[in-house]
């Protein structure tokens, strides 16, 4: 039988392809049933689960505790899983050992690791040991000291270069699919077309093929300071739970509740 990283590879060409990131039983399991077509349990967990300011204190148990989290949330879901901060840019070794052990107690599909050449003797190595490997390129979040903060890659025309050749080099080294991250429209376009992998967007206009975003941003369960441009919200959940919350303090504090239904008799 085919995987399902394989699957979503041979799906370029057709409808645009849908990607969100879940963290937890309960988000998979609401992207299973919307239909997505891939989880990714990124290490933005980081930001938008734990409270961090970056990716970079995420460790790989945080990694594998999630998504073994996520996967019984998504059990038929194709589920990505992100390599932290670390867990591969050591060695060749420890980034082959770290991606079987988010497949072995992770219960990933494919693991996904930022960044072009420096990487691609490891996304070798893992594809050999029969692991798909999504690249990431573009707006690296691990990279972000090196970046000089989140803003838009590849605007200069080396810098334009050097992501297309990258953008190469992870599909010719084996990567299946490659997220672009926050990076001009056209230059999105032209490396999309111009690879037979799946290229991923967010931040990266429409003419990639497909899109992901961070689940926290789209429901408005996020407490950043300023949204990026790049995200659309299609809920505001912060303000419901605060709601909700509000109320139910009224109620406990008023006597409403519990009220009688909510009781038990003898
Ligand atoms: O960690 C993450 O959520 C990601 C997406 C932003 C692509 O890598």
């Amino acid at each position: 039988m085919e995987g399902l990283a394989m699957s979503f590879r041979s799906r370029k060409g057709g409808p645009p392809l849908v990607m969100v990131t879940a963290y937890d039983y309960p988000t998979a399991r609401a992207a299973e049933e919307a239909g997505v077509d891939a989880i990714l349990v990124g290490d933005s967990l980081g930001n938008v689960v734990l409270g961090y300011s970056s990716t970079l204190p995420v460790t790989m148990d945080d990694m594998v505790h999630h998504s073994r989290a996520a996967r019984r949330g998504a059990p038929h879901t194709l589920m990505v899983v992100d390599l932290p901060f670390l867990s591969y840019q050591v060695s060749v070794e420890e980034a082959l050992r770290n991606a079987g052990r988010l497949m072995q107690q992770g219960g990933a599909d494919a693991v996904k690791l930022e960044g072009g050449k420096p990487v691609a003797d490891r996304v070798k190595a893992i594809v050999e040991a029969g692991i798909p490997v999504m690249g990431h390129l573009g707006l690296t979040p691990q990279a972000i000291h090196q970046l000089g903060g989140y803003r838009v890659q590849g605007r200069t025309p080396e810098a334009a270069r050097q992501l297309e050749d990258d953008a190469k080099l992870l599909e010719e080294s084996g990567c299946f699919a490659l997220v672009l991250e926050c990076v001009p429209e056209e230059l999105a376009t032209n490396i999309a077309r111009s690879l037979s992998i799946p290229v991923i967007g967010i931040g990266a206009g429409a003419g990639c093929d497909g899109q992901v975003l961070v689940i926290h941003d789209l429901l408005g369960w996020s407490y950043a300071k300023k949204l990026p441009r790049f995200v659309k919200q299609y809920a505001n959940l912060a303000e419901v739970a605060r709601n909700a919350l509000c109320e139910y303090a009224d109620d406990v504090r008023s006597g409403r509740f519990p009220a009688a239904e909510h009781m038990y008799r003898i």
